[in-house]
């Protein structure tokens, strides 16, 4: 009667020992003891079964080409970007297709099945848009991938970018991207933030715009982003991206801001594994952490999500595209670690990465697509905490990748005992 079935499955939102159906491409029953049977079963054995993993801010076009040309000396987001400078003449559309499609794998793997990246547009040639769009299509059948026209040098700094950015738009490029806390003068800034905005809303396209990624606390362009979103009605249709200076704003005007991308509709994504390690490069002691409020933001109602970013790139020289990873160091910059708060660091980059993207049919019940993964724990909290094994990704209803239990034998005196990490298994067997 069904193509799977998934038994015994803890799902997210803390139901347990639920059996999920899948016909087709599609889930077709969500419930306990599930009459039926199918071409395949698996057990879960009570373990959690989630929707797929999102990544909803990462750069494909410059991921895996770690120490090309150099390595970042500082460590900042400055060298970072003109290293990036210096790569890029010699980059192929074939290389940055080849390095962005293995770093597909990886995502399908992690369980990583929608990514949302950036592409530079400051590249007249638009290579990396070229090779990004094929790579698209060619994955279609395995993650969802949205693209962004990304001017890393600047809208109106770049003097190519606003052709560029339409060049990119023509060829399919989905989203509208921006960097305004990179142009010349904060009015520049806001300029840019106002073009932008405008000719997503022209070209009903959405917009998700590195925004405010400095330690300045007088970098302020997602005030304009939210009032350019509610000019032009586009609500629950953008994006600021990093936000990191919002760490730095004194608080007293961050209660008017915050309230502002509340009623703009405007949603955030953090990035804490790169934002950890950027900001705070000028700071002696004490350091600031650098990521933005994402306990605030979420408090407030806005849909905050968190991105991986890089993966071993000009900016990042770490990183395996796991998006485990990616919530568990936001808990701690966050100091998020009331359950509640874990179990929104997880909604970050699930749920609330769907939200972002506007993905259709995401999440578990009865005509959602069959995209699941089966992990190697018992609930969110626990996933969070041991960067839990993706033993079954799924896609469409059918198996895209597995990987086996991770167990450790550990030797008492010439005898094995086998430990795993998981709450139900945490004594030697
Ligand atoms: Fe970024």
């Amino acid at each position: 009667m069904f193509d799977l079935i998934i038994r015994k499955a803890n799902l997210p939102d803390g139901r347990t020992g639920i059996d999920v159906g899948i016909l087709g491409e599609r889930i077709a029953a969500v419930e306990a003891g599930l009459e039926g049977t199918a071409g395949r079963e698996i057990d879960a054995a009570g373990r959690l079964v989630c929707p797929p993993f999102i990544d909803s801010h990462v750069h494909l076009d410059s991921t895996l080409s770690l120490g090309l040309p150099r390595l970042n000396e500082s460590g900042t987001l400055l060298e970072g970007i003109s290293l990036w400078g210096e790569l890029k003449p010699s980059l192929t559309q074939e290389v940055i297709y080849q390095r962005a499609r293995k770093l597909c794998f990886w995502s399908m793997a992690r369980g990583t099945l929608a990514i949302r990246s950036h592409v530079d547009i400051c590249d007249d040639r638009l290579l990396a848009v070229d090779a990004l769009v094929a790579l698209r299509e060619e994955m279609k059948p395995y993650l969802d991938i949205q693209l962004v026209a990304f001017p890393q040098d600047g809208y109106i700094r770049y003097g190519k970018s606003p052709e560029n950015l339409l060049r990119a738009l023509d060829k399919g490029v989905d989203v509208v991207g921006g960097i305004p806390h990179f142009e010349a003068t904060m009015a520049d800034g806001a300029l840019s933030v106002a073009q932008l905005v405008r000719i997503a809303a022209e070209r009903g396209l959405q917009v998700d715009m590195h925004c405010d990624e400095s330690d300045d606390p007088l970098s302020r362009h997602i005030e304009t982003l939210a009032a350019e979103t509610v000019r032009h009605r586009m609500h629950g249709r953008v994006t600021g991206s990093h936000l990191t200076s919002m760490h730095s704003m004194d608080n007293y005007y961050v209660s008017k801001l915050i309230p502002l991308i509340a009623e703009a509709g405007v949603a955030a994504v953090a990035n804490p594994l790169i934002n950890i390690t950027l900001q705070g490069r000028h700071d002696t002691y004490p350091k600031r952490r650098g990521m933005t409020r994402v306990k605030e933001l979420m408090a407030a109602g806005v849909t905050v999500s968190f991105g991986h970013d890089c993966v071993m790139d000009p900016w990042y020289p770490m990183g395996s595209h796991d998006m485990l990873e990616v919530a568990n160091m936001a808990l701690h910059v966050g100091q998020m670690t009331g359950v509640e708060e874990i179990k929104s660091c997880f909604a970050a980059v699930t749920e609330n990465a769907a939200k972002v993207l506007n993905l259709e049919n995401y999440g578990i019940a009865p005509g959602k697509n069959a995209d699941l993964i089966v992990l190697q724990a018992g609930d969110a909290i626990e996933a969070i905490r041991l960067h839990a094994e993706r033993l079954f990704v799924i896609r469409r209803g059918k198996i895209l990748a597995e990987t086996a239990p991770r167990v450790a034998q550990v030797h008492l005196g010439g005898e094995a005992k086998s430990l795993d990490f998981t709450r139900a298994n945490l004594d030697l067997v």
